[in-house]
This record gives C-alpha cells, structure tokens and sequence, in this order.
C-alpha cells in the first residue's frame, strides 16, 4: 500500500526527532513492502520567519490531503513576546481544529527496564503502571471566549470553559471503546465540586456508560485528587478521560512517573483514519541542532500512527519491541541516562540503534 505523510516538523528539537521518525518508516517500509510518501509543511515559529503566519493555508490544505500527519514540536524563546493569535502555539491549536481531532491518546506506562529513572518510591510502582490518558482537544477552555474588558478593578483578562454534551460523549465513547481493548475501567476526571461543565461532564459519561457500556467499570475523580494519586498509587489508573486542559496538564505529570517526558507518544484522532501524530514534549529549544534529543517519543508516535491510522498492527509492534530491546540492551538518551555512569547516545546514533532491531 502507499500512504501520503504530511510532515510538520516545526520548531527546535522538531526536525531532528521527525528526522529519525522518516527513516524508522521508511526502514519499515522497505521491510514490509508499503510505500510512504512525504511531503513537509511549514508550521510554528518556522511558519512564522518565512510566511509571518504560524499556521499557513498550504499547511492546512496539505494536511487535509494528507493520510496522515506526523509533527515534531512547536515554539520556542524567539518567538515568545508575539501576541496571543500569531504564536506558534497557536498552529497547534488550529491544525487540531482544522483537523476536527477531537481526541487525544497519551499513553503513559513504566518501561521495566527505566523503573530506576521513575521518581517514585520503588515500593509505590513495583508492580509498574499502564495509563491511557483520553483527552478531549478540540473544545473546552482552550478554545473558549476570551479577551480582555474593563471590570471592577479596570482591566481584566479572561478565558471561558464551554462543553456541550455532543462533545462530552464523543469523547466518552472513545474512552469507553478504549476501556473494552484494555482493563475495563475508566477514570472520568473533572472538577464537579466547582465547574458546571464538569458537572455536564460528569452526568454525561455516566449515561453514555450505563445505556451503552454497561460492562466497563467507570469511576470519578476530581482533578486536584487525581493530581495526588497519580503519584501516590498510579497502578489504579486504566483509561482516563477529561478535559482539554486537565488532559494536558495531568499528561505532563504522568509522563514525568515514567522516567522521562522524551519517551511519550501520542495521537490525535477523529473520526476518520486520519490522525496526527507528535511527541507530548515540547520542542527543547535549549537542546536543539546538538543531536542529544531523545527520538523515542516521535518514532513511537509514529508506530501509533500505524496502528491507528494505517491499521498495520505488526509493524507498529516492531517498532515498539525494537524500543523495548533497545532499552533492554542498556542503551540510554541524555534524558534518561541518569546516574547509570553510561555514555548517553545521539539522536542519529538511538535512530540507528533502533532500525537496527526493527
Ligand atoms: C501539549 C502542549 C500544547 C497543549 C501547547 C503547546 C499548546 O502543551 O500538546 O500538551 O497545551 O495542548
Ligand atoms: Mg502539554
């Protein structure tokens, strides 16, 4: 089969990453007889110094004509002090709205052989952890009304929250779904002893979950006591589902039990196969051009890629167990090197490691 990539590679440690993501592919293209085809765009602060705009029309265009989207990382020091609508920031909000992906997976679970990099006690994750974080990314208040206005103590800043209930399921029924591949057990997260959106939030998961999935398990937990559990007992957690905000900050907490946030993939979905396809992490800039980024969480987004998009199970696996080998033979990143006293391997050397294994 053929298959169009549209490549984001934005900005700082983006291109490199992405780089080492290609030639995994294209590796596995040649080994499994597919033939990917790439074509990149410009996105981010990249976008902004050639086009002024973080998010050009060609870039949406292509992405829409794309199978499939594979993005680095965007933003970056140079471009900070724009105003709020012209940051490169923004282009990620834009293209997962223009894309109508409405749902974002983040895996989070411990690596047997990274349980040392875990920040936690060894007796709190013995029995390690396997989180798969659904995150609504297209509504909430990342998207909400906001400005600024004259209030009772002059100028005032605000944003504004907003679910309707068509959101709240969809991405209900996509943790729910999830739930039934995995333990059967979702976690809904929200913040229903003040927000009223959570408390639509909260009734609406549980009619979706007793009318259409009676047999997954599904609990509640506000979000300031999921914040403390997931350090305290992360083993509870099977799928989780909450907010776009919730979502993105409990995700950078639950990539940090893992050893490390340069290890976690993820995929932003729709309801079509197309999906986009980037690392959690943000785009290093104090790192980047030195070849010392880890490219794990971009070459596994990858492999997600193949598996959600593409429905190529075995070779999304490959890549996932030359990783797994390729932590289990002791290789390490700079990130994940910690005080083990071995030499942390480059960007092209790691991409080299793991085609090696594919
Ligand atoms: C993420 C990032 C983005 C988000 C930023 C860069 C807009 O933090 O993907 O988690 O908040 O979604
Ligand atoms: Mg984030």
């Amino acid at each position: 089969m053929e298959y169009n990539i549209a490549l984001l590679r934005g900005d700082g440690i983006g291109p490199e990453i992405v780089d080492s993501a290609v030639e995994v592919l294209e590796v596995i293209g040649e080994k499994y007889g597919h033939k990917f085809n790439f074509t990149p765009y410009l996105i981010g602060g990249a976008a902004i110094d050639e086009t002024g705009e973080p998010l050009p029309k060609e870039t949406v265009e292509g992405c829409l004509n794309s199978d499939s989207v594979l993005l680095g990382a965007v933003g970056g020091p140079k471009w900070d002090t724009l105003p709020g609508d012209k940051r490169p920031e923004k282009a990620l909000l834009g293209i997962r709205s223009a894309l109508g992906l409405f749902t974002n997976l983040r895996p989070a679970k411990l690596y047997p052989a990274l349980s040392g990099d875990c920040p936690l006690r060894p007796d709190i994750v013995k029995n390690g952890f396997d989180i798969m974080i659904v995150r609504e990314l297209t509504g909430g208040i990342y998207f909400g009304d906001r400005g600024y206005r004259e209030g009772k103590y002059g100028q005032e800043a605000y944003d504004t929250e907003c679910y309707s209930r068509m959101e709240i399921e969809r991405i209900a029924r996509v943790a729910f779904e999830t739930a039934r591949k995995r333990n059967g057990n979702v976690i809904s997260i929200d913040k229903a002893n003040v927000l009223e959106t959570s408390r639509l939030w909260r009734k609406t998961v549980h009619e979706i979950g007793e009318s259409d999935y009676p047999d997954v398990k599904c609990q509640d937990m506000l979000v300031d006591n999921a914040a403390m559990q997931l350090v305290k007992n992360p083993a509870q957690f099977d799928v989780v589902v909450t907010s776009n905000m919730f979502g993105d900050i409990l995700s950078d907490e639950a990539s940090q039990i893992t050893g490390s946030i340069g290890m976690l993939p993820s995929a932003s979905l729709n309801e079509s196969t197309r999906g986009m396809y980037e690392p959690i992490h943000g785009s290093a800039p104090d790192i980047a051009g030195q070849n010392i980024a880890n490219p794990i969480a971009t070459i596994l987004s990858a492999a997600m890629m193949l598996r959600y998009s593409f429905s190529l199970a075995e070779e999304a696996n490959a890549i996932e167990n030359a990783v797994d080998s390729f932590l289990n033979d002791g290789l390490r990143t700079a990130d994940i090197v910690g005080d083990s006293g071995k030499t942390p391997l480059g960007t092209t050397e790691v991409t080299a490691e793991i085609i090696k294994r594919l």
